[in-house]
């Protein structure tokens, strides 16, 4: 037995809630979708006609978008109408590392989902299916169901949780969304984990839908991200040993990657992985293992992140080193700013600590990222901008470029740090023209044809490559 989903409403219109619903309504024409979320502008940024203009930028999300906005994919700031139509319901809202109080640094703060259980618990009507989309610590459901079932004077409303984490990557995500790896639903309770198995089998195979307890699911979420995490220092590790041995560490991964007990997914080394979740999901669970005394177990997670940090830190630290130990007055072009390719996310990308760290040497920076604002950069360096007043006079200051060939202008040097494909191809010849000499080009993402970056008269770092240092 199964429930008939025929109305869901998703709790937050972020980066996860807009495409995983857009893929539900695409693939279930007959259910009306409507996401909600308290911040007016996004949902406003929804409806924009120019799907260009989108709040979040998925490759092929406009599609969907344009196909089923206004047919069965609605956006609405109205929460409490949509969640007491609903017969499901998505959280889908954020929930970022604590910054103050107990577990600051480490634990989740819950305020958001919080706040939408009490709200679900208020406007609910009649039996809702409750979905955890949100990344949460293990055991949180237990709170959404004391929370729901709490204000549920009357008795006149039901409730059954489910988990079902998310595992869609930014700028893959519609791809991820469509053909899953798996999908993986908690519960406790037949009838619901089967109205979501009933969404999902529109378009993904059964075999491929895991059914699992509540709290195997909401800690698998946290363990795959921690395990990605884990490889990418691993190999970022290594890819410092690399420049100090004269291996390459590409050559290195593919030897890694044909082991088909390792795999070549997720081996490429680069400037630190960014985004929302790796290092907010590790501290979560460096978190929840010190609250079980699992202090070796936490203390092992930990240098996950510590790797992470130290290697933005030494990309840093080693452009200052290559322009002579002094960046004051310099001008570097710096190409990319996402934390990584198609998406325009800057969650702890490595380019705003890097950045951070040239400018308060002295360097004046040229910005450009295809896909990034330059008020999402204002945000992120703000501080930095000569029209604030405070500002150390050491610092140097940044402007935002709408062209890559514009950063490179009386540059000395281009630092690459998003792995974006149309940095693959520039014309080195041309811009190397433009640079100051010597000039230094800093691959961080290991991408450009070095050949022609030599032919150029460049002097190359590329990151792990042990073959270019002399
Ligand atoms: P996001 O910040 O892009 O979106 C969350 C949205 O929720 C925001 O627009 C916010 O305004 C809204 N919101 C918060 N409280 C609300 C409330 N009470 N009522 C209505 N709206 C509310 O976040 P995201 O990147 O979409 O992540 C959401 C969750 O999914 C997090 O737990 C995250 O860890 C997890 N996740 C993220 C990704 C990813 O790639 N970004 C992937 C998998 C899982
Ligand atoms: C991650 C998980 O992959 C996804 O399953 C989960 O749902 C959310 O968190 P996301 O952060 O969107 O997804 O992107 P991902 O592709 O995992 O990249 C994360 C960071 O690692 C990026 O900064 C990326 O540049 C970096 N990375 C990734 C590397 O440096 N090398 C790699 O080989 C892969």
């Amino acid at each position: 037995m199964s429930l008939k989903i025929k109305n869901i409403c998703c709790i937050g219109a972020g980066y996860v809630g807009g495409p995983t619903m857009a893929v539900i309504a695409r693939n279930c024409p007959k259910i009306q979708i409507n996401i909600v979320d308290i911040n007016e502008k996004k949902i406003k940024e929804w409806g924009n006609k120019d799907l260009n203009k989108l709040p979040v930028y998925e490759p092929g999300l406009d599609e969907y978008i344009k196909e089923c906005r206004g047919n069965n994919l609605h956006f609405s700031s109205d929460v409490e109408k949509y969640i007491s139509t609903a017969d499901m319901i998505f959280l889908s809202v954020n929930t970022p590392t604590k910054t103050q109080g107990i577990g600051a640094g480490q634990a989740s703060n819950l305020k958001w989902i919080e706040a939408s259980a009490r709200q679900i618990s208020k406007y609910a009507t009649g039996h809702t299916i409750v979905v955890e989309k949100s990344t949460l610590p293990v055991k949180t459901a237990l709170t959404i169901k004391e929370i729901l079932n709490g204000s549920n004077i009357d008795n006149d409303k039901t409730f059954q949780i489910l988990s079902n984490p998310e595992f869609l990557s930014e700028g893959s995500a519609i791809n991820d969304l469509e053909k899953p790896d798996r999908v993986l639903i908690g519960g406790e309770n037949k009838e619901a984990i089967d109205s979501l198995i009933n969404i999902y089998a529109n378009w993904v195979p059964r075999e491929r839908i895991l059914t699992t307890d509540l709290w195997s699911s909401e800690l698998s979420k946290l363990i795959a991200n921690a395990f990605l995490a884990q490889r990418i220092s691993s190999i970022n590790s290594i890819s410092a040993l690399c420049e100090k041995t004269g291996a390459d560490i590409k050559q290195v991964s593919l030897a890694l990657g044909t082991d088909s007990r390792i795999g070549p997914k997720f081996l490429n080394a680069g400037p630190g992985f960014g985004g929302s979740c790796f290092k907010k999901d590790i501290s979560n669970l460096i978190y929840i293992c010190d609250h079980y005394g699992l202090y070796e177990v936490s203390k092992y997670w930990q240098k996950v992140i510590d790797i992470n940090f130290w290697q933005s830190e030494r990309i840093s630290n080693l452009v200052v080193n290559k322009l002579f130990g002094n960046l004051s007055n310099k001008k570097i072009s710096i190409l990319g700013f996402a934390f990584k390719a198609n998406t325009n996310d800057t969650r702890e990308s490595p380019a705003i600590k890097i950045c951070r760290n040239l400018l308060e040497e002295g360097a004046n920076l040229k910005i450009y990222d295809p896909k990034v604002s330059k008020s999402q950069i204002d945000k992120d360096l703000g501080e930095f901008l000569p029209s604030n007043k405070n500002i150390n006079s050491e610092y140097g200051n940044w402007i935002y470029c709408d062209l890559a060939e514009k950063t490179f202008e009386e540059a000395d040097a281009t630092l690459i740090l998003t792995e974006w494909e149309e940095f693959k191809f520039l014309n080195w010849y041309d811009l190397a023209l433009k640079m100051r000499r010597p000039s230094w080009v800093f691959d961080t993402r290991s991408i450009i044809n070095l050949d022609l970056a030599k032919k150029a008269g460049l002097k190359i770092w590329s990151i792990g490559n042990g073959t270019l240092i002399k």
